[in-house]
């Protein structure tokens, strides 16, 4: 049964950024509800009414996943890492946005699959790419036009953003060879609990995985969770890997364990999601009155990196112009417009990053290490960062 424990309030797409602000444009503003359900019969988290993907995933998508160097990073090493234990002839990944962990393969052993036709176009240059969403129509292509079975399906942030979540696996084991792995990468459920960072919830996270949840789940599929990783991406994900039933694969001991942590942590029980709720509201209650404090001190407040998370941030804690003056973000796309919902101006860190600035709102904490690090000398000379996670504070 689903049951709410969390209701984020009317959102807009994560990723809407206006190109301007004119009242034809917020009159066409898309808006829905945001409330997050558990499922007390396989553990699942997940939005309770999920937005239509064709609205989502547009050729105007903004997210570039090698803009950031820790991605780029991130990517090459389980590339690496990867080809070395499984030693696929066959890839296949699922969201390859502009090809950042692809290009770490030979192309001709790859396949890309990016329903952002931006995006695809992009990788297509290189890699035979569907622009199209994973289904079951898909995946029988795929396997049509190929001799063989896919060895290694990769998928990071993106089955989490795909609602029909039965149809995306039945795709998997579709084109999975006997001894295939998948691997998927998402936010860990046990990290945003811990983080309190609820502003992994937003339109594209349908879902928000644990090892239990996905344990149960792909059981239905003849498919089997055999090993797991904690990462840090995104503030905290897991790495699922996965085989078919009868495939060599035994089960780990780190994935016992990590179930045992889950379990410790009570990622089973309803209980722990109202808890949960709480400590949101009061994480709200706590991050507006420091901004309200700030600001009557007459201080400049900007907010650093227009991520999808600020969306949920702005528009649950009713944050706008009045608090930050404007965004920064190094994106290209992103520059110039206006933030979801909110309609905050974004500009270039060029810009918007100097000594007229007195405090910056860590929207992209999952970053703070590189950003410390990047902003060193401004820290110096008295720029202070602000988080929410795992509380509302002055770093
Ligand atoms: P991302 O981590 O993808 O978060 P989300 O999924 O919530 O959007 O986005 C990070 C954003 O932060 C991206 O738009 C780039 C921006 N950014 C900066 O502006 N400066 C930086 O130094 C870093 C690391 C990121």
């Amino acid at each position: 049964m689903k049951k709410i424990f969390l209701n984020l309030g009317r959102q807009p797409l994560a990723n809407s950024f206006l190109k301007d602000i004119s009242k034809k444009t917020i009159k066409r503003e898309f808006f829905y509800n945001l409330k997050i359900c558990f499922d007390t019969s396989n553990f699942l988290v997940s939005i309770q009414r999920p937005v239509n993907p064709k609205k989502q995933y547009t050729n105007e998508y903004a997210h570039r996943a090698s803009e950031s160097q820790t991605m780029r990073t991130a990517f090459k090493n389980i590339a690496f890492n990867l080809k070395k234990k499984f030693r696929p002839s066959t890839i296949l990944e699922i969201g390859s946005n502009d090809g950042v962990f692809l290009k770490n393969f030979n192309p001709k052993k790859v396949i890309a699959v990016e329903p952002c036709k931006n995006l695809a176009n992009i990788t297509k240059k290189k890699f035979k790419t569907y622009p199209e969403f994973w289904n079951l129509k898909l995946s029988k292509k795929i396997t049509k036009n190929k001799q063989r079975k896919i060895d290694l399906v990769f998928s990071a942030n993106t089955i989490s953003h795909i609602p029909n979540l039965k149809e995306s696996l039945s795709s998997l084991y579709n084109v999975l060879s006997e001894n295939g792995v998948i691997v998927i990468e998402d936010p860990s459920l046990l990290s945003i609990l811990k983080n309190n960072s609820y502003d992994q919830f937003y339109d594209e996270h349908v879902y928000v995985f644990s090892a239990i949840a996905i344990k149960c789940l792909v059981k239905d599929y003849n498919l089997r969770l055999f090993d797991v990783d904690k990462i840090s991406t995104h503030g905290g994900s897991l790495r699922y890997y996965i085989c078919k039933n009868t495939a060599k694969y035994k089960s780990t001991s780190k994935l016992k364990k990590y179930l045992e942590t889950e379990k410790k942590n009570n990622l089973n029980k309803f209980e722990t999601y109202k808890k949960f709720s709480n400590r949101v509201k009061k994480s709200k209650k706590n991050l507006y009155e420091l901004f309200k404090k700030i600001k009557r001190q007459n201080k400049k407040i900007i907010s650093y990196g227009a991520t999808y998370k600020s969306t949920t941030v702005f528009n649950y804690c009713k944050i706008d112009n009045k608090i930050f003056d404007y965004v920064t973000d190094t994106t290209k796309n992103k520059q110039g417009k206006f933030t979801p919902g909110t309609h905050i101006p974004i500009i270039s860190p060029e810009r918007g990053i100097n000594e007229t600035v007195d405090y910056a709102f860590l929207g992209a904490w999952n970053f703070k290490k590189e950003i410390l690090k990047k902003e060193k000398e401004r820290i110096k000379s008295g720029l202070k960062f602000i988080t929410h996670v795992p509380y509302p504070r002055i770093i």
